[in-house]
Formats: structure tokens, sequence, C-alpha cells
């Protein structure tokens, strides 16, 4: 009995032992990110949703072995988490048309930046994204809608538009949603790269009215992400050099139309994954400003480590963002936990 006794504690405790570390308890930004399956998180250019009580992250998912030259795009790929540190993959929410060409997410389009908002109205969540058409270069952008009833899909395409009131759309964007619901894409407008603010309609499926010019924002604003805090708003993004890393921009405002105040590179320190520093973001890109719930005034900048000849294996940086006299800032972090926003108060 004794024996049989130690045999099931011996047992007991060799299982204990093989059990996985259930949860990562610190971002360790610029490396790679795992999901809870073990693969690498395969979600770019992307945006949070926080939805009862759960996170949904999503982003471009990006096809294994093709470079961007050879069109990576695969469609919106969807991860929950509860805790921001352990995401689970909720798989594909939006593919692209294989088989298709004449459809406007056919297979080597380009399809970027996805961002999910949720309309109260309608009850749809709505995705947007930066899509170049099969074929037609990067001349004309233009803005793809699609819904959803659910935040893990399936998404079904709906339409495009052409943004900024320039038959030549627009680029890189943000979705602001305000409290009273009413939404806003800000863009860098196509050709001349002014940055520019348009009101959606009730149901976010089409602009209305005239966009304006952002006054204040440096013309080739691309990769913005922003956040309104006590009735600020922050916007974070990068110069234009297509997927190669530049200093970061940081404005601040307290109207969408400006005028916006330029601060300069909120960032500091060195990414010592790859030696770059605030000259190079870091080696990143803007994507998005996540308000952390539950935690008083806590925002995290996401960036993307753009890698266009192997998009499959870039990275994410995510860094607490720092707030002083109600200034951002961004000092690099090789890895940190969400204990480290205690310490900025
Ligand atoms: C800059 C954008 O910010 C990226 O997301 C990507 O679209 C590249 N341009 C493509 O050159």
């Amino acid at each position: 009995m004794k024996y049989l006794v130690f045999f099931f504690i011996g047992f007991g405790l060799g299982v204990l032992q093989a059990q996985p570390i259930i949860s990562k308890q610190q971002v360790l930004p610029g490396q790679l990110w795992n999901d809870s399956r073990g693969e690498p998180i395969n979600a770019h250019g992307g945006g949070i949703l926080f939805h009862q009580g759960v996170y949904y992250w999503y982003g471009t998912h990006k096809i294994q072995g093709l470079s961007e030259a050879k069109h990576a795009d695969g469609g919106i790929h969807c991860y929950s988490s509860k805790d921001l540190l352990r995401w689970y993959d909720m798989g594909m929410v939006l593919n692209l048309v294989k088989g298709d060409d004449s459809h406007d997410l056919a297979y080597e389009c380009n399809f970027d930046r996805p961002k999910i908002v949720i309309n109260a109205k309608t009850g749809n969540f709505v995705a947007f994204f930066k899509l170049y058409l099969k074929g037609f270069g990067v001349e004309t952008g233009f803005v793809g809608v699609a819904l959803s009833k659910s935040p893990t899909g399936p998404f079904t395409y709906s339409h495009k538009f052409l943004g900024a009131n320039s038959p030549n759309g627009s680029g890189d964007f943000a979705m602001h949603q305000e409290e009273n619901g009413d939404l806003y894409h800000l863009a860098v407008r196509k050709p001349d790269k002014a940055f520019v603010v348009g009101k959606m309609n009730e149901d976010y499926l089409l602009p209305e009215g005239e966009y304006v010019v952002c006054s204040g924002i440096l013309d080739k604003t691309e990769a913005p992400a922003i956040v309104k805090r006590n009735g600020i708003y922050h916007l974070l993004a990068s110069g234009s050099t297509g997927w190669d890393p530049n200093p970061a921009r940081y404005f601040t405002s307290t109207s969408l139309t400006g005028p916006w105040q330029y601060h300069g590179n909120p960032c500091s320190g060195i990414n010592p994954v790859n030696g770059l520093g605030p000259e190079k973001n870091f080696g990143g890109q803007s994507t998005f400003i996540l308000k952390v719930q539950g935690l008083d005034d806590t925002y995290i900048a996401m960036f993307d480590v753009n890698k266009p000849e192997h998009p499959y294996e870039s990275r994410h940086i995510w860094l607490p963002i720092k707030i002083q006299n109600n200034q951002f800032s961004l000092q690099w972090q090789d890895a940190w936990s969400f204990d480290t926003f205690k310490l900025h108060k």
C-alpha cells in the first residue's frame, strides 16, 4: 500500500512537471510571438477590438514562402485573448478569393492594415482594409469593407470606396470612433500625400460629406494610429518609405481637423534584436494604439517590423506608452509586464 501511495505521488509530480507554462507573463517586443499552440502570430498591420471581455487581434495573414512582391496577403487572421499575453487562433475571418480575377479581393491584390469596429446601431462588425486591386498597381488605393455579425467572422466582403474625395483614393489609414458612435476615416490622400479626415455615415459603410485636410499633420504621414484621451487626440505615425522603417511622428490636437501640434519623434532606446533606435522606429512601423481595459489610463503602442522579403517572419513590437504632462513617449523595453504601467504613475 505504502509503495502504491509513493507511486501515485511520484506519478502526480511527473504530470505536474510535464505541464507547459500556461501564460507568458511578459511582452517581448520585436521577438517571435507565438500563439497558444506555439505557432507564430500571423496578423500584420492590424488592430485590436475589445468586445464582451475579450480582445480580438485582427491583422493581415501573410502566406508563408511568398514575398510582398509576390503578393503574400491571404486575408484577415483573428486571434483572441483575455489577458493580452496568451492569444488563441480564431482562424481566417476573411479570405482572399482564388480563381476569380474579377473579384475585388482576387488573390494577388494588395490587402493591408485591416481595422475592425462595431456599429452599435446595425450590430455589424465592420472590417476596413487598404485595398489595391490585382494588376492595377498602387496609384489608386481603395478602402475595402467587409461585414460580420460576430467578432470571429466569417466576414463577408461588401464593397470598396475611394476615400479622401480623391479619384485616386487613399493609402494608410486609421478609423477613430467617438464616444457617441461617430466614426472617422483618417488617411493619407493620393496622390498628394496630404493627411485628411472624413466622417463615415451612420451605418459606417461610406464616407459622408467632404474630407478635410488635418492642419499641422506633415505631408507623407503614414501608418496612423490614434487614441483620444481626456479630450486630446494623440496620433502616432511614420513617414513614407515603403516597407522600410523611418522615424516615428507624434501629433496632438483637440480637434480631428486640427490644428495638430507636431511633437517630433516620441521614441528612445535601442531594439537589441536589430540594433535600431528612434531614427528607424526600432525597425517598426506603427499600426494601432490599444487602450487596456480595467487599468486606468493605460495604452499600448503596436508596431510591425516589416520583412518584405519574408513577410511571414515579420515581428510585432508592443510598447507601453508613458504619459507625462499629457504627452506620450515610448521608451524601448526588452521585456515588460503589465506592472510597468504602475511605475508610470
Ligand atoms: C507603407 C505602409 O505603411 C505599409 O503598411 C505598406 O503598405 C507599405 N507602405 C507598402 O509599401
